[in-house]
């Protein structure tokens, strides 16, 4: 099968040295791209900027905005059976990115902030849906509520979320403890592992999931 994966963070430039951007490593969508490689599957990787080498293999596109990630996306469509956004895509860009260095000496500059396209929802309206597709959701409280809004509001075939207030897990740890939310109002629990082992059993779920579908 054939797997798009996107990973990592997005940045979203203020002026040529700041950006907006957030905690995220990349290691939790790595490792299900490794996962789905050791699986005998096709990977391609959108990645936002990290400091992780690619798994062999996988056809690795590199991005930095969410702007270029969702382009990135939408490229690379054809052939997919199973796309799992685990990047964690800035909700929030500046409206301009000012052309130079912002002076202090100016004063505290005011930031006009403007959504960004939304790339899971963006697949999820897509018709006819030719790939099963399955997103995250980090959340810092009401986890089922939030996971099961998402779903519904994304049209995805699967939410996996994950508590990145939980000390030693989400955002940058190597280990992880998710919950996959699917649209029946079941749900599976795979409790605190190593990224790399949740990866595993995360593409057999979704392996399966797709050749029911
Ligand atoms: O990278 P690590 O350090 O290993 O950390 C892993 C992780 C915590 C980043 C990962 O497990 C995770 O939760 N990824 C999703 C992070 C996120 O942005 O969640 P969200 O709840 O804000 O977004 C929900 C979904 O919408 C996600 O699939 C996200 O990729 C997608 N999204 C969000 C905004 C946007 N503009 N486009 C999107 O596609």
């Amino acid at each position: 099968m054939k797997f798009l994966i996107t990973a990592g963070p997005t940045r979203e430039p203020i002026d040529p040295v700041r950006y907006i951007s957030n905690r995220s490593s990349g290691k939790m969508g790595y490792a299900i791209a490794q996962a789905a490689l050791e699986a005998g599957h096709e990977v391609v990787l959108v990645s936002g900027p990290v400091a992780l080498n690619a798994p062999a293999g996988a056809q690795l596109v590199r991005v930095t905005t969410a702007d270029e990630m969702y382009d990135a996306v939408h490229a690379h469509l054809a052939g997919v059976d199973i796309a799992v956004l685990c990047a964690a895509v800035a909700d929030f860009k500046p409206a301009s990115c000012a052309p130079r260095k912002i002076k202090k000496r100016d004063g505290v500059p005011t930031i006009k902030l403007v959504p960004t396209r939304d790339i899971l929802a963006s697949l999820g309206a897509l018709r006819p849906k030719k790939f099963l597709l399955a997103g995250f959701a980090a959340e810092t409280g009401d986890l089922e509520k939030n996971a099961r809004e998402k779903l519904e509001k994304k049209q995805c075939d699967a939410v996996i979320a994950n508590d990145v207030l939980a000390p030693g897990l989400g955002f940058e740890s190597d280990e992880n403890a998710l919950t996959i939310f699917l649209p029946d109002q079941s749900s599976r629990v795979l409790p605190r592992a190593s990224k790399h082992d949740l990866a595993n059993a995360l593409v057999k779920i979704l392996c399966g999931m797709q050749q029911k579908s």
